[in-house]
């Protein structure tokens, strides 16, 4: 279980291992488009991770390969709906709003 963290809302809640960020963050009610619904293919749903990068799954090939074609991201660049939480530390997310992801 990890406490996460949603920017700018400030919204806190737990998470159990193996949810991936974007459920989370739609369990939290939260507003993040998703229009591939999680297959790694739109990159709408691009977030940073701020903090606890170590507390979240690694970046799969299919996920470097989406971040590669999407303008504006970072070293803390991930898509939440690939990023699963690992239960080890807690993690603070910002979430860039509807012009990112493109
Ligand atoms: S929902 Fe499409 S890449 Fe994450």
């Amino acid at each position: 279980m990890s406490l996460v963290t949603i920017r700018p809302s400030g919204r806190s809640f737990d998470a159990a291992a193996g949810t991936t960020l974007l459920a989370a963050i739609l369990a939290a009610d939260e507003s993040i488009r998703h229009n591939c619904d999680g297959k790694a293919t739109c990159g709408t749903c691009h977030i940073f991770v701020q903090q606890g990068r170590k507390g979240v799954s690694k970046i799969g090939s299919l996920e470097n390969e989406k971040l590669d074609s999407i303008v504006g991201v970072g070293s803390k660049s991930r898509l939440a709906c690939q990023a699963t939480v690992l239960g080890t530390e807690d993690i603070e997310i910002e979430l860039l709003g509807f012009s990112s992801g493109f």
